[in-house]
């Protein structure tokens, strides 16, 4: 077997992670550590965190980290506090598995670190599994990196916004290949509740290409200015203005989880809301109320358990190429809407993770960060 160690890898490495009291997620702190490149066992690569995205959708992981194993992906050596899992991209710096050169560059699932060791397993081409044991009974989707190096839709320029909507975008797709496979469940309006929220417009993005669908964009009145330039909703509401609307056959898909929004949905279409779809919760309520409300009860819709379903329906190719049609439409348009920010180093990691937990981020901002000063 060869080994490939990198020079600079030989030594100690000086490592940190960002840890958020599970409890109490205003609470955090940097935990640094020495990494022994010399421990990696045959077969294990060490990559180090370059830059990953940070949104909403990380809060919901923390949020939602015991309930739905999110802690369970980088666990660390204090029960009491957690690594949120972000999306982005790393770099080799050390390998002792045969085919995985130093330097090669990965997409995928990370800690809020400057490192990970890793177990590639399921070799291929254009990506691998993350075989760690304690991987195994997660959902898959999470579990799966590419191999980036010699992939142009990976290229430099596009990377930030691989990182910040593509794992979005995929969620967005497979709701909308579920309201397209339930024939939108009768209905003709599609309401979306943060609308704002990058997993929403890319859905919206999508609906608004199916012919007869009218599209109901909920938001804060802060954020109006941002949806309808969007220009893929046909009414952009806020949260306000629920009871204004016009009485029709409609389908609710609710990112913000907001107990209050989701009471106002319901009781104004009442029996005609076909289906009630909860998705997210980026206003970060933890119990929106499901039992005695009028009209179809809640149904928690969650992307990776759909992959499962359209892999074995379609094959991973099959998907996959249908997915990355979907994405090549979306992604030139992102340039336009959302403006990247970039933060290095502790001080704007914490800035931007107090931001996204209080909700201070603009919609059209898209924050990449790396632990690197
Ligand atoms: N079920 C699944 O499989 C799945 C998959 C992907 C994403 N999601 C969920 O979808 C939601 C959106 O994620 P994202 O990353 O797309 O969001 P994002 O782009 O970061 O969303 C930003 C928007 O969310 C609202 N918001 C965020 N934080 C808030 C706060 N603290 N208080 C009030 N409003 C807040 C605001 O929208 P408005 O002003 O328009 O309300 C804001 O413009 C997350 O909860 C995420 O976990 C679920």
């Amino acid at each position: 077997m060869s080994q490939i160690l990198a020079a600079t890898a030989k030594s100690d490495l000086a490592a940190t992670q960002f840890v958020v009291r599970k409890d109490d997620l205003t609470q955090i702190r940097f935990e640094d550590f020495t990494l022994h490149a010399d421990d990696l066992q045959p077969e294990q690569i060490l990559v180090k965190v370059d830059s990953f995205a940070f949104t909403a959708n990380n809060i919901t992981y923390a949020e939602l980290g015991g309930k739905m194993s999110y802690w369970d992906f980088f666990p660390g050596s204090d029960e009491a506090w957690g690594i949120i899992p972000v999306w982005g991209f790393a770099d080799v710096v050390a390998s002792r598995h045969p085919a995985i050169a130093v330097d090669e560059r990965i997409y995928g699932y990370f800690p809020m670190a400057t490192h990970l060791v890793m177990q590639p397993v399921k070799l291929t081409d254009s990506g691998f599994i993350e075989g760690m044991p304690h991987r195994a009974k997660l959902p898959p989707a999470y579990n799966s990196y590419l191999r980036i190096t010699t992939e142009p839709a990976f290229a430099e320029t596009f990377q930030p916004y691989q990182a910040l909507l593509r794992p979005l975008f995929i969620t967005s797709f497979l709701i909308d290949d579920f309201l397209a496979d339930e024939n939108v469940f009768g209905a003709q309006t599609v309401v979306l509740s943060s609308a704002s929220a990058k997993t929403a417009f890319g859905l919206a993005h999508l609906l608004h290409r199916r012919k007869d669908i009218t599209l109901v964009g909920l938001t804060s009145a802060g954020n109006r200015a941002f949806v309808e330039g969007l220009g893929c909703y046909n009414r952009v509401v806020t949260y306000d203005q629920i009871a204004e609307q016009p009485m029709e056959d409609a389908v609710y898909v609710d990112f913000a989880g907001s107990a209050d929004v989701r009471r106002a949905i319901h009781e104004h279409y009442g029996d005609s809301l076909k289906y009630s779809c909860a998705v997210g919760l980026s206003h970060r309520e933890m119990n929106p109320p499901g039992k005695g409300l009028p009209g179809p009860k809640p149904l928690f819709f969650f992307a990776p358990d759909r992959i499962v379903k359209r892999s074995k329906d379609w094959g991973r190719s099959g998907l996959e190429s249908k997915l990355n049609t979907a994405w090549a439409d979306f992604l030139p348009l992102l340039q336009g809407w959302i403006r990247v920010i970039r933060g290095d180093g502790r001080a704007a990691v914490e800035a931007t993770y107090r931001a996204t937990l209080a909700g201070r981020v603009k919609a059209d901002e898209g924050h990449i960060l790396s632990l690197w000063e």
